[in-house]
């Protein structure tokens, strides 16, 4: 199984198995998106950033094939893709309580910030960040 880029409407359609009923607009037309068979999908979004920046809209691994490393292998990809491309940082949120992504982005490097924004700021939500320039 290899991870392979697709269209933003194929990975809202894995998004639908990894977690059924979360709203799949967090995946937009024109996000870079990959995805391993139709098991896991991640999407990056450019577009709503700061240039040089990305958001990680979604990542997220069918609950049959979870555990079995395939969501540190599509981050693994897009931090690689985002570095190739120059940017400077990729930033994101997780509810608090999502135990197994917040493990999962500490691993894969990223860190908790405190973003200085008016959208900030909500209750039950950490923030991440991962500097790709050090
Ligand atoms: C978060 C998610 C994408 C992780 O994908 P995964 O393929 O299951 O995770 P991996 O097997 O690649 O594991 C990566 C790291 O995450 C952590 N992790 C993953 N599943 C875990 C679990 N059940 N319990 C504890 N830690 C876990 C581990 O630290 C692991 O690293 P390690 O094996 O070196 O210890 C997956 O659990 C998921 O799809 N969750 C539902 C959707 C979601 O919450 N997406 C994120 C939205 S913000």
């Amino acid at each position: 199984m290899r991870v392979q880029r697709c269209s933003a409407e194929r990975a809202r359609a894995i998004m639908t198995t990894s977690a059924p009923g979360d709203d799949t607009r967090h995946i937009q037309d024109g996000d870079e998106c990959w995805r391993l068979d139709d098991d896991a999908s991640l999407a990056l979004n450019l577009s709503g950033c700061l240039p040089g920046h990305a958001y990680l809209a979604w990542y997220g691994v069918a609950r049959t094939a979870a555990g079995r490393g395939l969501g540190r292998r599509l981050l693994a990809t897009a931090i690689k893709w985002a570095r190739g491309e120059g940017l400077r940082s990729i930033v994101t949120y997780t509810l608090s309580a999502n135990r197994n992504s917040n493990r999962a982005l500490l691993k894969a490097g990223f860190e908790p910030y405190a973003p200085d924004a008016a959208w900030a700021g909500w209750e039950g939500v950490t923030y991440w960040r991962l500097e790709l320039c050090r």
